[in-house]
């Protein structure tokens, strides 16, 4: 889906150096490194050195096409690069993890402290059965556990699926069937602005089909009741207390699955993206190091949460492969205070922050005065991923939150890409606002138009990746074929990511958004198939269609059309009954903006809904072709009956 406001972004003009003071010190300061990987091969063989690992690899990259296998030979465990290697040095009694919880609680853990909680969980597991290959899914809020579990899996072999706490337990069900899950660990509520939300019952809702489910570990977070099934569910607490703190690393082959995770594309259901442990960790590790310039002293904050790629490659794997003391955050931005934030940059001493355009346009919303009243002095890079982040939000980041003398990476990447694939290096690469740069080193991106040829600077097309990088998904879980078609069945040979871009003079790209039916909902994928799925589910509705429409804030918001079948009296309620029952489906991120109601939807003559055209009227703008329409009254009723956006 085009996104509107990128039209016209090449005419840029802005360029910020990387300040002098910034740059003497980077961890990166010789731009020679771009040549570099030009040879990726060699590049992150290089790389490849950067973890421990039990065995060496025989080969860097195995390629069978669209197959890749990297480090092949080589074994390793996640768990022990994060943890176990930290432990001989200084880093031992380091921070590991600082948690801020929503009621003002903290916590703090060290290198060691993490080590040995995550050794006595992973015995937990394996008491209760679980092997190297068995599928845990992990459905938490952002509490020190949540790591904890994803590093007790990665530990003993067990690939994770983390299942973000704001989906419903219908979405959490499909989760588990997906991927055959044996345990699912979740706690007995989560805190959001002061509420509570019971995760636990959206749990047992989810398990009242049969599954593969054998035990459900719960944390208890808040205090609140939770109906514990005898045999089935137990409490974190009790099954950790007489635990074991010894528990050795599996080896793992490079190539063997260290998680799946979740995400929407084009058609059907969520697909179960599969990361495999080495190239994934050398990619996240080397991107994390370099793009966020880190040094032994940072303390490093990726406010994702861990539902998300983003929380996986930059909260959990790659800042602790690289032995950084990260911060995790617990609740929202505005909760109890719209500075929330700032406070707690101003009371940890946060100095390099990792957010999303979303969030930057809400604090932009909120006002500077929240900002300007704590002390961000500690700060000295910022980060922004997820979607493209407009230039006047860029500007507003740059000045008010990063006092003009931090360095703003904006990364590109996907939760296929496991890693960034495009980003400034903020040592040696000059920013553009709005821009996400140029391809990280090892990374051979390009611009294609629709017969795969590459298009020359000043032109747009799509988004490619001709080289395999490491931290590639591995596949789509249990569907091959999905993943070769999916990906790299579009343009003969080369990854295609989905998105259109353009590529200006310099070189720099310009995201302007999704090329398929996805949505790009505050940083959250959402395909527009599964919100029609969950509307048709509902008794009143005979069809839907969804498309995006821009958002000052969400950058995209899902607007649906919707007829209803024969009879359907509609009364009040109904649009909000509508609208809750895709929360119900899917969760709260994806419920619609905007329900229209429309007796017809407009279709072409061999029957296809033509999304084209009501995007257009979504956004309010000029109609493209309708010569291949069925019917036009269609599309000029909605034309005159469809409200312009704000
Ligand atoms: O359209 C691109 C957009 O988000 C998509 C990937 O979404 P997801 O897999 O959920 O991962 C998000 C976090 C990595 C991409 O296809 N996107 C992500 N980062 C950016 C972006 N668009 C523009 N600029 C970015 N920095």
């Amino acid at each position: 889906m085009k996104d509107e406001h990128r039209e016209g972004l090449l005419d840029e003009k802005r360029l910020f150096y990387p300040p002098v003071g910034f740059s003497t010190k980077a961890v990166v300061q010789d731009p020679k490194i771009y040549d570099l990987g030009k040879e990726s091969k060699e590049f992150w063989g290089e790389q490849g050195k950067r973890l421990d690992w039990f065995e060496q690899w025989d080969e860097i990259l195995e390629w069978n096409h669209p197959f890749a296998r990297w480090y092949a030979g080589g074994k390793l465990n996640a768990a022990y690069n994060c943890l176990d290697r930290h432990l001989n040095g200084a880093r031992r009694n380091k921070a590991a993890l600082i948690f801020e919880g929503e009621m003002g609680d903290r916590r703090v853990l060290t290198y060691q402290d993490l080590h040995r909680e995550v050794s006595q969980f992973a015995n937990v597991l394996k008491s209760y059965g679980v092997e190297k290959g068995d599928r845990v899914t992990i459905y938490l809020p952002m509490i020190p556990e949540a790591v904890i579990a994803m590093l007790a899996c990665a530990r003993i072999g067990a690939p994770h699926t983390v299942v973000f706490g704001g989906f419903s337990y219908e979405a959490l069900r499909d989760r588990i069937q997906d991927s055959g899950a044996k345990i699912v660990i979740t706690a007995d509520g989560s805190y959001r602005r002061g509420k509570i939300l019971s995760l636990k019952e959206n749990v047992d809702l989810a398990l009242k089909v049969k599954t593969s489910v054998e035990k459900v570990i719960v944390v208890q977070r808040t205090g609140l009741s939770a109906n514990m099934e005898k045999e089935r569910d137990v409490w974190y607490h009790e099954a950790i207390k007489e635990a074991p703190i010894v528990c050795a690393a599996e080896p793992m082959d490079s190539d063997d699955m260290l998680f799946i995770l979740y995400t929407s594309g084009t058609t059907g259901k969520p697909k179960g993206i599969v990361h495999s442990v080495g190239g994934y960790m050398v990619g996240v590790a080397t991107t994390h190091q370099w793009v966020f310039d880190l040094r032994e002293e940072d303390v490093y904050w990726c406010t994702a949460d861990i539902g998300w790629i983003t929380g996986h490659s930059y909260l959990v794997y790659g800042p602790l492969a690289n032995g950084a003391t990260i911060l995790m955050y617990e609740g929202a931005p505005d909760y109890p205070e719209k500075d929330r934030y700032w406070k707690i940059v101003e009371k940890y001493k946060v100095t390099i922050l990792y957010t999303a355009p979303t969030a930057i346009r809400t604090f932009m919303k909120w006002g500077a005065s929240y900002p300007l009243s704590r002390d961000l002095s500690s700060l000295r890079l910022l980060g922004s991923v997820g979607e493209p982040i407009n230039p006047e939000a860029w500007m507003w980041y740059y000045k008010n939150i990063g006092g003009e003398r931090c360095p703003i990476v904006d990364t590109w990447w996907q939760t296929e890409t496991g890693m960034i694939l495009m980003t400034p290096v903020p040592g040696i690469t000059p920013l553009k606002p709005g821009s996400c740069t140029v391809p990280f080193p090892g990374v051979q991106i390009e611009i294609v138009n629709h017969l795969g040829e590459p298009v020359p600077k000043g032109e747009g097309g799509y988004l490619v990746v001709r080289e395999p990088w490491p931290s590639m998904l591995k596949t789509v879980y249990g569907d091959d074929k999905r993943y070769a078609d999916t990906y790299w069945g579009q343009f003969k040979g080369v990854y295609f990511t989905g998105d259109e871009a353009k590529w200006d003079d310099d070189g720099y790209f310009w995201i302007i958004g999704r090329a398929d039916d996805v949505i790009n909902v505050s940083g959250h994928r959402i395909g527009t198939a599964e919100v029609e799925g969950a509307l048709v589910d509902h008794p009143a509705v005979a069809e839907a269609a969804c498309v995006g429409r821009t958002h000052e804030v969400k950058g995209q918001a899902v607007f649906a059309f919707v007829s209803l079948k024969e009879g359907i009296t509609i009364h009040d309620g109904l649009i909000s009954e509508l609208k809750a029952h895709v929360v119900v489906k899917i969760g709260s991120l994806a419920r619609p903006d905007d329900i229209f109601l429309t007796a017809e939807l407009p279709k072409t003559r061999s029957g296809k809904i033509m999304r084209r055209l009501l995007k257009d009227i979504a956004e309010g703008r000029t109609m493209g072709d309708t010569s291949t329409l069925a019917d036009a009254s269609v599309i000029n009723f909605l034309k005159e009956n469809v409200k312009p956006k704000k």
